[in-house]
């Protein structure tokens, strides 16, 4: 509940009190230029290997992740979930269990374990793929590893042998609930979301228009690998 407080704060002052202009900031330095193939309709988002993503997530990048220049280490711990199923509270396990310490005030779990998958905006939510490969700079306390968050679908380059990936799922109830307040919330990123409905968000959600597509879908591409010895599912 402490945790969930801290968190909350911060993004119901954005939701509630930040003026229109940067609202329009936070907008602009979240979304992609032209050359981004766009996923069509309500909420934003962009089409990236044929799944609906953030906006601040881009096919450049994904691209980077996959063709080798993102450079991944056999002491990786992956994060794996669709959004709203738990991901913040893993990441802090995990991250205590690597030895940081508590978060501070203003400090996000991406601060220790950050999501590559983001190439758009500013730290802690993005960093470059070279910073991402400074392994040093994440590398636990203790035990030497490091902590990566992905709300990617199943790919090779997180759960190949040689990783470790814990995949969290959630009840699709809670997360359509949860996801629905989300997208209200950061309407700077979804554009035109700050009064959907339920009802509307509901049928995004079913149809596979939200961030990461279908849930089901999602959770399918993880489960198929849950028997590996490293996938913690
Ligand atoms: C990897 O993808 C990025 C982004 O599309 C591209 O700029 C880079 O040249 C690619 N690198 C390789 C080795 O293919």
């Amino acid at each position: 509940m402490l945790l969930a407080a801290k968190f909350a704060l911060p993004v119901m002052i954005v939701a509630i009190a930040v003026p229109p202009a940067l609202v329009s900031l936070l907008a602009w330095s979240t979304h992609p230029g032209p050359e981004q193939e766009r996923w069509p309709g309500r909420p934003q988002l962009n089409k990236v290997s044929g799944v609906p993503a953030t906006p601040f997530i881009t096919s450049d990048r994904i691209d980077q992740l996959q063709n080798g220049t993102f450079k991944p280490s056999s002491k990786d711990i992956w994060v794996a979930t669709y959004p709203k199923t738990g991901t913040t509270w893993t990441q802090t396990i995990v991250n205590h269990i690597n030895g940081f310490p508590p978060l501070e005030r203003g400090q996000y779990p991406f601060t220790y374990c950050p999501w590559p998958e983001v190439s758009l905006g500013l730290p802690p939510l993005r960093y470059s793929i070279e910073e991402i490969n400074d392994f040093k700079r994440w590398e636990g306390p203790v035990g030497g590893w490091r902590c990566l968050k992905s709300h990617w679908h199943y790919a090779d380059h997180m759960a190949d042998a040689g990783k470790r990936v814990i995949y969290v799922m959630r009840n699709v109830l809670d997360v359509a609930t949860s996801f629905y307040h989300h997208s209200r919330r950061f309407h700077f990123v979804y554009l035109d979301m700050a009064d959907v409905s339920f009802d509307a968000f509901f049928e995004m959600l079913k149809a596979g228009n939200v961030d990461n597509g279908d849930y089901f879908d999602h959770v399918a591409s993880w489960w198929a690998v849950k028997d590996r010895p490293n996938v913690l599912f």
